[in-house]
Order: C-alpha cells, then structure tokens, then sequence
C-alpha cells in the first residue's frame, strides 16, 4: 500500500505519517529527510546555496523515486507546485491531504528555525499566501483532505486509519 501526504509545512505530515505507519507497519520516509541524507547537509543551506530552483529540481527527481516505494511518504509542503509532482503522486498512490489554517501552522512553528520559508519579517502573512496559492493545489492532488484543527495526532491517525 502506499498513502502519500500533502500539505502546509507544519500540517503534521511528518509526525502524522510516522505514527500512521507504525499503525499500519508499513515502513515511512519522509522526502525533506530523504534529500538531506542526500545532498549532506540542511534543506536550509542548499536552498542559501543552491537556490530555490535547484531544491525543487533535486525534490522533483526524489519524489518520482519514492513514490515507486510501498509505505507512507510524507512530501514537502512545496512539492504540489510542480504538475510533475502533482501527477507522480496521485498515480502513486492514495494522498492525503492534511489541511490546516495559516494560524494553526503558525502556533506550531513559531518557535521552529529550520523553515527556509518562514525565515522573514511576517511568518504569518507569509503563511497565509501559501495558503492562497497551495489550497487549491493541495486539494487538487488528494484524493482524501484531513482536516487537523487541534486534534492530538493519536485522533488523526485514528480518522485516517478508518477512512481507509
Ligand atoms: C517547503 C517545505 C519544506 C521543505 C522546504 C520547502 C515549502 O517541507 O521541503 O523547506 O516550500 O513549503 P515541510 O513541509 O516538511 O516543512
């Protein structure tokens, strides 16, 4: 089997997917993890270094990979915004798109310093645009939306487990 997971950065893909893969034993791989291991060091350096381009050159070429794997991908929040992607996962498998609002992205991460995206003067506004711009997307590619909210995610992966 395999379920994929789409959404904001800080929806809980990671943590969600992890613990749903325990739930189901399927193996889980996270793309983010899966290009640090490759390119050696943070998302964050290769995007100061690299570019942006270059990081979704690099996760597009990752995630047609991973998708061939059975288990539970949680991908990047950008990644809906190449059609390749788009495509790759909705033929890969089932995807599950974990919906939350800007503002309960925004109480998780507000301490977090990893997000290249999120390192400017307005997280917050910055997170409601990629709201505008990737909703429609994220709602386009899933077959499946979850809406987080404040639920623990013991109660999401239980939604998810039953909508299977
Ligand atoms: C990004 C989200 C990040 C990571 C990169 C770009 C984005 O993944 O792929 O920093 O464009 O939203 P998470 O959604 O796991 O934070």
């Amino acid at each position: 089997m395999r379920l994929i997971l789409v959404g904001l950065p800080g929806s809980g893909k990671s943590t969600v997917g992890r613990q749903l893969a325990r739930r189901l034993d399927l193996p889980f791989v996270d793309s983010d993890h899966e290009i640090e291991q490759r390119i050696g060091c943070s998302i964050s350096s290769f995007f100061e270094r690299e570019g942006e381009p270059a990081f979704r050159d690099l996760e597009e070429r990752v995630i047609a990979e991973l998708v061939q794997r059975d288990g539970v991908l949680a991908t990047g929040g950008g990644a809906v915004l190449r059609p390749a992607n788009r495509q790759h996962v909705r033929e890969g498998g089932y995807v599950i798109y974990l919906r939350s609002t800007p503002e309960d992205v925004w109480r998780r991460l507000r301490n977090d310093r990893k997000r290249p995206l999120l390192q400017v003067e307005d997280p917050l506004a910055r997170l409601r645009s990629l709201y505008e711009q990737r909703d429609p997307l994220y709602r386009e590619t899933a077959h499946f939306t979850l809406e987080t909210g404040r639920p623990s995610v013991t109660t999401l992966v239980n939604r998810l487990v039953m909508q299977l």
